[in-house]
């Protein structure tokens, strides 16, 4: 049975979705019609308000490195072509299925796992995954009440930094962290968090502006990773000591280099790659030497983050006005390829996202 046979709401039959038939550059997203997904009966139909591109958007719309985000992988759920770009979208329901209790029409969500896509006016998901708590309290998909739907989307990837640096990399009060591309969608959270953690935050970033923007939430020392030796300043700010945690999602060079500004009995957490290099030489010798710990973040960690007890902790701090999303950039489905590109060419500024 569908959404629309057991709503009176019409719903149109198609709607606009941004697909791609081929791996390629940004130019190959393109805004289409498209049938309007229905909801099963233990599903709801959703109305899409706002999405967030996750850079593992821009390896999948490749085609993958084989390795990461291969647009072959199953875990990322991609049949095709045509291909639904996904990412973390905030929804409002709008239809139930004959089995989806619980949910309340009109309610506001912060969701994942959308079919057929994300970038898409409406969309089908599980209702068991919008199941409110019992006890009324923020559930895992709970929205901070006071946020647009764009800062929703954006403050999805809070789990992401919260749980990679206090529960992955266990920081501490008291430690300094070196966060890389930390002017980022990501970044800019794990700035403010590491901070209300009490830690001492060095942050990276690749422009002056972006630099700027990390000392206004709260970075103790920005460094420009693109022009300056960030090994050199990360030693120097540290009287020669190192880091306690690095928090590395962009690869390459600089994952090798920041192994030689972690402290003795440091740790690096890897929850991305920027650079598209998911291979390459590692060295082990600082590994051996300083008995550094290094901790892979992904699949299933993602779940791990999404917890109830989690995200309340993480909309009390955005009540509180110390945890908020940057939002400057902000495409219709039909500019999606300006949006891809402004991230690729390393001009995106906090979260670049999406709306019908
Ligand atoms: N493992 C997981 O499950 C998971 C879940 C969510 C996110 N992530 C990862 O978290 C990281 C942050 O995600 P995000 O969506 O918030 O992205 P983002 O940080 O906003 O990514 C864009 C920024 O990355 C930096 N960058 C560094 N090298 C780059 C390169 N070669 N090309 C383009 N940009 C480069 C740029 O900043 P600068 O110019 O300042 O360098 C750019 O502005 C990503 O690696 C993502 O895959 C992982």
């Amino acid at each position: 049975m569908s959404g629309r046979d057991i709503n009176p709401v019409r719903f149109p039959d198609t709607m606009k979705a941004v697909v791609y038939r081929e791996f390629g550059g940004p130019e190959v997203l393109h805004c289409e019609e498209v049938a309007t997904p229905q909801a099963g009966p233990d599903e709801v139909l959703v109305k899409v308000l706002a999405v967030a591109i996750d850079y593992i958007q821009l390896h999948i719309r490749r085609g993958g490195s084989g390795r990461i985000g291969s647009a072959r992988e199953s875990s990322y759920g991609i049949a095709g072509p045509p291909y639904f770009p996904g990412g973390t979208a905030c929804v409002e329901v709008a239809a139930l299925g004959t089995n989806a209790k619980g949910v309340e029409l009109g309610s506001r969500h912060l969701v994942g796992g959308l079919r057929p896509g994300s970038c898409v006016e409406w969309a089908v998901v599980d209702a068991k995954a919008l199941q409110p708590r019992p006890d009324g309290r923020p559930g895992t998909t709970a929205c901070p009440p006071s946020f647009t739907p764009e800062q929703v989307a954006a403050f999805g990837y809070a789990p992401v930094a919260y749980h990679t640096l206090k529960i992955a990399a266990g920081l501490k009060a008291g430690e300094t962290v070196l966060l890389h591309a930390a002017a980022g969608g990501t970044g800019v959270l794990a700035i403010q968090l590491a901070k209300s953690f009490g830690a001492r935050v060095l942050a990276t970033a690749g422009s002056p502006e972006k630099l700027d923007l990390t000392r206004e939430l709260g970075a103790d020392l920005a460094i420009n990773y693109r022009t300056d030796d960030f090994v050199a300043a990360v030693l120097e700010a540290t009287s020669g000591r190192g880091v306690e945690v690095v928090w590395e999602s962009v690869g390459g060079e600089v994952f090798t280099q920041s192994l030689n500004c972690m402290a003795e009995g440091g740790r690096m957490v890897s929850f991305g790659s920027n650079t598209f290099t998911g291979t390459g030489q590692v060295d082990f010798w600082p590994f051996w030497v300083k008995n550094l710990k290094l901790i892979g973040w992904g699949g299933s960690s993602n779940a791990e983050a999404h917890t109830p007890e989690i995200m309340e902790a993480l909309i009390d701090l955005a009540q509180a006005d110390r945890l908020r999303p940057v939002v400057r950039h902000v495409y219709p489905f039909g500019d999606a390829s300006s949006a891809h590109r402004l991230i690729e060419e390393r001009l995106s500024i906090g979260k670049v996202l999406l709306r019908p």
